[in-house]
């Protein structure tokens, strides 16, 4: 039997568990051309609630009643696809459910770092590395000795952007939102500076802590942590515009303090950023970014969540802040 989680209903705001029911069905046999996966771990992302909002977004909302669209990580049981075979590992959009049925469209990659645990193919091998890397090195094009700014620092992001870009030489500051986080990001993930945006003036701390202002910030949730780093933003800034966790409703559209006179004066950019626009560089992205994990030098920490029971409350959880770390269901 298979195990799915539904959309039960288009949320208003950030998803609720009440949003989504689990349902019983038949597992599905592959026809031609198609895989069925089992899935031994489902991601959980904050774009989920982009993915079932009724607002403009880049792929369309997933129905009322169909399979919480998500990544997930899985071993081939079954396969009348010439290029998968039994056993095989891979990633790809399988959606919230035990077992998934699908055509090769659906599927990511084939994951080949077999020595190395399959949920990270899932975080900092899968989309959230990916974003880490593209985002900062293509648009953030970040230079020796600039500073870097990255709000969500400590979550799976934010904690591989700043390692990068002190590997790129810069120095980083992280922006979080708790003191364990703010431990987490000096001790784990090695920023220059951290600060908990629940507790300081973060005016104060980023004069503090970018004398030279901020050449890159990676921004990953809009609203008042960015109106701050906009102030001290240096000449010729760029901003990778990643994510927007912040803004916690889209029907009223936010508004809040103009940026558009910070751009103007210190003749700095800003740009979306979207990992799937980057699909060709992947393969060659995850072999650096692999090399970097098995030689212990860029750090990873994972929030794995046990069961499909967890799934219906998870993406509300991530906007409670209380995930340590990319935020995983393990089956
Ligand atoms: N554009 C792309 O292609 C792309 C791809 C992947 C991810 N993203 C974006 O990157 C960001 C990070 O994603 P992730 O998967 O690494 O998640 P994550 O950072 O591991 O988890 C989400 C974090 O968002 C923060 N947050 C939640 N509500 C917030 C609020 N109201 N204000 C400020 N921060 C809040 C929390 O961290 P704190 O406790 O530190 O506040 C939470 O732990 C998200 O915005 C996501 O949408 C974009």
């Amino acid at each position: 039997m298979n195990t799915q989680v539904v959309l039960a209903r288009r949320p208003s705001g950030i998803a609720a568990a009440t949003d989504f029911r689990i349902e019983r069905s038949a597992v599905q046999s592959p026809g031609d051309g198609q895989i069925l996966v089992r899935n031994r771990f489902l991601s959980v992302e904050p774009a989920m609630r982009g993915w079932i909002a009724d607002t403009v977004g880049y792929a369309p909302p997933v129905p009322i009643g169909s399979v919480m669209r998500a990544l997930a990580a899985g071993e081939v049981v079954e396969s009348r696809h010439p290029s998968y075979a039994p056993g095989d590992l891979v990633t790809g959009w399988f959606g919230w459910q035990r077992y998934a049925t699908v055509g090769a469209g659906a599927v990511v990659r084939t994951v080949v770092e077999r020595d190395l645990p399959l949920s990270l193919s899932l975080g900092v091998l899968g989309i959230n590395g990916l974003s880490a890397y593209l985002g900062l090195t293509q648009i953030g094009q970040p230079v020796r000795g600039e500073t870097v700014v990255v709000s969500t620092a400590a979550g799976a992001v934010g904690s591989a952007v700043g390692q990068i870009a002190r590997r790129l030489g810069c120095r980083t500051v992280g922006i979080t939102g708790g003191d364990d986080k703010v431990l987490q990001c000096l001790e784990h993930f090695g920023y220059e500076a951290a600060f908990n945006y629940h507790n300081t003036d973060l005016d104060a701390e980023l004069t503090r802590a970018c004398p030279d202002g901020v050449h890159v910030y990676f921004d990953n949730t809009s609203g008042s942590i960015s109106d701050a780093v906009h102030r001290r933003l240096a000449l010729g800034a760029r901003v990778v515009l990643c994510g927007t966790a912040a803004i916690s409703d889209w029907t009223t559209w936010p508004t809040g303090p103009r940026v558009e006179r910070h751009l103007l004066v210190r003749r700095a950019r800003m740009q979306g950023f979207l990992v799937f626009d980057h699909a060709p560089a992947f393969e060659s992205t995850i072999a650096v970014l692999a090399g970097w994990v098995r030689a212990g030098e860029l750090r990873v920490a994972e929030d794995i969540l046990d069961g499909i029971e967890a799934c219906p409350d998870a993406i509300a959880g991530l906007y409670r802040g209380e995930n340590r770390g990319k935020r995983l269901i393990r089956l």
